[in-house]
């Protein structure tokens, strides 16, 4: 038996770049509820919604001030209930972002033990001494930048740590009070509905609790990429006894960010902690066989180690965009083509099925602080500027608005969105590319081949990651190509850069 996580397609909704109703620059809820038809259109089967609490928006939403609200911006309570019921009533699922390795600096936890060393909520954070020379406590580095993971505060004369922004102070996960107050804040959602939550850089709450110095030759690194701790197990499990005790089967689906398959895979325990887990490596490789063979085989290794269940991601709103890592948009529909046909669940990000690229913001202006702006942009609607939304948008639109919009692409069989379409549309269709087993083909180089069985049903892939056409050893009926017209009969011979899904001929 599968669980529905394991054969949905998850989309990343981005609120403040999705769709504004209200005209003040700024996606919102009723955006997003706008939109639901769109959505159930292109095919996915699970929404996730990057954080719409209540923030002072310094890490654009990853800074918490409430758990158990809704940033006005985006809506209310009320209008969240109806986008959830809206969502179930087109057998969709919804998941939110939860973010429990820190809060705002304006969250009222931290307000309180920031005024006293004897505030009943001191211990929800992590102070510490100055070190012997007067400096911070270690040499932990934040995120993003060469700086510090600690702040010193003056009133009561100690540092406390936070692995990103001083703004986002990081929550004491080994106090048990903070564990308490965290679960509640999963019941609230859960109460309200929610299928489940993408946990928000999941591997740090479990902290060194000597808080000794990272390795002085990897100090370059932040402690978020270094932080790996056998202490973390047991949250996982207690997190999990929470989530689980509701019978939607809500997803746990960890943001694990250890850019290593074998380290990322341990945080499925023995199949009590993490359902899923990001495996961000794929993000960080060349568009070449080689490169992808090595790490799809990487990925099969460990997780199947762990009997845990793959995710695969291209993009999302940290990362460039695909098209603009990879040079070329026939690149990117073909990498596309692999996330929805290998072993796993997919997560697509807002705007990839667009095949957008990142904006470049004029004269160099950065509004991130970790410098991600590109890949946020906000979705053109409509061909005509301002892309459907009323008064324009809070950042610039990605290039090409104007023959990239959802209103162009849904009319030409030929578009990245209609290859999306399709190639969502044949996971519906084929048990074998949901759940069926995987297995390499033989496949000359530059070229990967595998097939998809689930009892008769067999499907195969192959993918051309050169710029030359290739001949491989396969006939059959195309049933997708990232090239050509879909209902061919594939004759063997790849053009550049091209994915095709075919059923193979059976031998006489
Ligand atoms: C990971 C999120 O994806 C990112 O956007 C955020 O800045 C950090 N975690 C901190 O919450």
């Amino acid at each position: 038996m599968r669980s529905w996580w394991q054969e949905a397609v998850i989309y990343q909704i981005y609120p403040r770049s999705f769709a504004d109703s209200n005209g003040d620059g700024i996606g919102d809820l009723q955006g997003i509820l706008d939109h639901l038809d769109y959505l159930e259109w292109l095919g996915v089967d699970c929404l996730w919604l990057t954080p719409i609490y209540p923030s002072p928006m310094a890490d654009f939403s990853y800074d918490v001030s409430n758990y158990t609200d809704v940033w006005p911006l985006f809506g209310d309570l009320a209008l969240f209930d109806e986008l959830v019921a809206q969502v179930h009533e087109r057998h969709m699922r919804i998941v939110l972002d939860w973010v429990p390795n820190h809060t705002s600096s304006e969250h009222p936890w931290f307000q309180d033990a920031r005024s006293s060393r004897d505030s009943a909520f001191r211990d929800f954070y992590v102070w510490k001494d100055s070190a012997p020379d007067g400096g911070p406590p270690n040499n932990w580095v934040r995120s993003w930048v060469n700086e510090p993971a600690w702040t010193f505060d003056q009133q009561t004369q100690q540092w406390y740590l936070h692995c990103f922004l001083p703004e986002q102070p990081d929550l004491n996960w080994a106090n048990p009070a903070v564990r308490t107050a965290m679960a509640d804040t999963l019941c609230f959602w859960l109460d309200r509905g929610v299928d489940g939550f993408r946990m928000d850089v999941i591997h740090l709450l479990a902290k060194d609790p000597e808080f000794g110095d990272d390795p002085e030759d990897l100090k370059v690194l932040s402690h978020v990429v270094l932080n790996h701790r056998e202490e973390i197990h047991p949250i996982l499990r207690e997190i999990r006894s929470v989530v689980k005790s509701y019978e939607n089967d809500p997803v746990m689906v960890g943001e694990v960010y250890l850019i290593d398959a074998s380290l990322v895979a341990s945080y499925h325990g023995n199949g009590d902690e993490l359902d899923l887990a990001f495996n961000f490596e794929p993000m960080f490789r060349p568009f070449t066989a080689e490169a992808w063979r090595e790490i799809i085989d990487r990925v099969i290794e460990h997780f199947d180690a762990r009997q845990a269940w793959p995710t695969w991601v291209l993009n999302n709103h940290d990362a460039p965009r695909s098209v603009t890592r990879f040079r070329s948009l026939e690149r990117a529909r073909a990498a596309a083509v692999m996330v929805c046909t290998l072993r796993g669940t997919p997560f697509l990000f807002q705007g990839e099925e667009l095949g957008l690229e990142n904006a470049a913001l004029e004269g160099g202006e950065v509004i991130d602080p970790g410098f991600r702006d590109g890949a946020r942009a906000p979705i053109p609607w409509k061909s005509a500027a301002p892309h459907g939304w009323p008064n324009g948008a809070w950042m610039q639109f990605p290039p090409d608005g104007e023959t990239k919009a959802v209103e162009v692409q849904r009319q030409d069989p030929t578009s990245t969105l209609s290859i999306y379409r399709a190639l969502l549309q044949l996971r519906r269709e084929h048990k074998a590319l949901r759940r069926g087993s995987f297995s390499w083909l033989e496949s000359p180089e530059g070229v990967l081949s595998w097939q998809r069985r689930e009892e008769e049903q067999l499907v195969e892939v192959h993918l051309n990651f050169t710029r030359d056409v290739v001949a491989v050893e396969a006939r059959g009926e195309v049933l997708l190509s990232t090239g050509r017209d879909h209902a061919e009969v594939f004759d063997g011979s790849l053009r550049a850069y091209e994915a095709i899904v075919m059923r193979p001929t059976t031998a006489p």
